[in-house]
Order: C-alpha cells, then structure tokens, then sequence
C-alpha cells in the first residue's frame, strides 16, 4: 500500500467514525497558461486527497465567463465552499452575491478582485505590487546608474497580477531616471506569447542592441524571450539582463545556464493555507483574515538555481 493510499483511508476512516463529514469544494481554476498555474492544481488536487475533501475542478480555459458557469454550477450543487482563482479583476459582484446568498464561503486564491470583500470569505495570495517592486529595486541597484532600456512582457490584461506587478516595478525604478520602460505589451502570462512578442519587441530595437533588460511579469514568457534572445543572435543573461516572476524549475535551469538574472517567488501552494481557512471555519465558525499573505523571496544565481532547480522540477511544475 502507498503513503497516498494510506492517507485516502486514514480519511475515508474518520468519516466513518463520525470524526468529520466529507467537505465537498468547488475549484473553479483559470487554465493552464503557465507552469505555475499547472503546480497549483496539482498541488491543490494533492492537498484535497490529504485532507478527504471531496474536490469538484472546473478549468475555465482562460475565460471568465467558464468561471462564473462553474460558480453557478457550484452553488446548485450545493458545495461546501469554493475556491476561486480569478482570471480578471473586474465582473464578479453579482455571481459571488449569488454565493453569499447560498451561505456558500468562497476563497481567492492567488489573484485578487475589485468586488467588495464581504463577498468573499479571505484571499490567499502575494503581494503583486511588491513582487514588482522586488524586481524593479533589483534591476536598480543591478545597472548601478547605467542607462538602461527596459522592455516589459505583462500578464493576462485585466488580471490582478498584470495590473500589480506593472504598478510595482514603476515604483521599484523610481527616482532611477536611468532606467526606461521604452516597451511593454501583454504576452498574456504564456511561454509562446512571450516569445513571440519578444521577437517584436527584438525587432524595434535594432535587434535588440538597444535593449538592457527585460521584466516579464511571470517565468514562462521570460522562458520564452530567452528563447527569442538567443534566435536573435544575443546572450541572455549578458547581453539583456533578464528578470521575472514565479520561481518556477526552468527559470532557476535558464539561471543556471547564465541565461536569467533574477526571479520573485510565488508559492503555487495556495491551497494549503486555503484549506486550512476554511476547514477552521467549518469546525467552530472562525473567521480568517481578508487577505492570508504568502512570502515574495527575491532568488539571483547566488542563490544554487540548479539546486533549486532539482529541488523544485518534481512538484507538478
Ligand atoms: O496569478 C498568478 C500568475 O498567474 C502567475 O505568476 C502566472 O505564472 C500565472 O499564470
């Protein structure tokens, strides 16, 4: 018998002993776009197994109208709660009224929305605009006052963490009159877009010559402008410095290789403190804080990326 299968009856045991009743949770997940979002699902199915909640996923392919369909189906299934990784910020007053209504506690995972906050129970997520601000600062004291051109790949336009991440980074370069964002384009938080519009971006600037550095909003389009960078003949990592965000395995492979300078960690275990919210919740009604705040931990080829690398490329990345 596997520890998994020794976990799943260890649960399936309480519940019959009257322990705990099965929890059922509704997921209504964004997609797939990046290796981080794929680790988050697979680390929360991981965590719902652990604990026997009985885990309902709905993957919305990227599209905010799949995600409001999934809610709705949730709360006529009558789940317990719902997690909710919200593919945009704006749009979700009404649904997640229709949730409150039913009593039905829904919890944000790792993006945030522009709804009032009594209609979600709490939010597990980072700080966007410091992970931004962690990256801008970075590149500040990294071109010591050199000039520096910098082209900019944001998230999913409309999301949280495109809107976020962009705010923190002007702020990170601030006073750094030194450092210009001269490019910046939505590659929509994916590896294919990412290198597509940076070949664009490439190509506006003299092939690049003119470009220091880029900062992608997240580890998958700076994976795939690596790539770009190196069809266009120059070195990533040397010839345009490059820095983003997630901490994912292939980053911490491209630093290693010398071909990436720096990443912001988000931790794609959102569930567990999510988890944890809401089975405290269920147990004697305590009520979580608004917003439950995950670390944002800078990493540089200081910091052993291949061993980073090998630590991390097992967990559902
Ligand atoms: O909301 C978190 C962001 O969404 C991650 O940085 C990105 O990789 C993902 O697609």
């Amino acid at each position: 018998m596997t520890l998994k299968t020794l976990l799943s009856a260890a649960a399936a045991l309480a519940i019959t002993a009257g322990v705990g009743q099965a929890q059922t949770v509704g997921f209504s997940q964004i997609g797939s776009e990046s290796g981080w979002r794929a680790a988050e699902t697979t680390l929360t199915k991981q965590q719902a197994e652990e604990r026997g909640i009985d885990l309902r996923f709905s993957d919305a392919q990227q599209r905010q109208e799949n995600q409001i369909a999934a809610i709705r189906s949730f709360v006529a299934q009558g789940v317990d709660a719902i997690l909710l990784a919200p593919v945009v910020a704006t749009g979700w007053d009404s649904v997640l009224e229709e949730a409150k209504e039913a009593e039905i506690p829904v919890v944000l995972l790792d993006r945030q929305v522009d709804s009032p906050d009594d209609l979600y129970l709490t939010a597990v997520g980072s700080d966007l605009v410091h992970e931004g601000k962690v990256a801008g600062e970075w590149l500040a004291n990294t071109v010591k006052g050199e000039d520096c051109r910098v082209v900019e790949l944001q998230g999913t336009t409309g999301s949280s963490p495109a809107i976020d991440r962009k705010t923190g980074f002007e702020q990170g370069i601030e006073g750094h009159d030194n450092i210009e964002i001269v490019r910046s384009q939505t590659g929509d938080f994916t590896r294919a877009q990412g290198k597509e519009v940076m070949e664009s971006f490439l190509q506006a600037e003299n092939g690049g010559q003119d470009i220091c550095a880029l900062y992608a909003h997240n580890d998958d389009m700076a994976v795939g402008a690596i790539q770009a960078i190196k069809e266009a003949g120059l070195q990533p990592g040397e010839d345009i410095l490059v820095v983003s965000i997630d901490a994912v395995p292939d980053i911490f492979k491209a630093m290693a290789a010398g071909e990436a300078n720096a990443t912001v960690e988000l931790t794609p275990n959102m569930a567990g403190p999510a988890f944890d919210a809401l089975e405290a919740y269920w147990k004697d009604g305590t009520v979580p804080p608004k917003f439950i705040q995950t670390d944002s931990k800078l990493y540089t080829p200081a910091d052993d990326p291949q061993g980073e690398y090998e630590s991390r490329k097992d967990l559902g990345y």
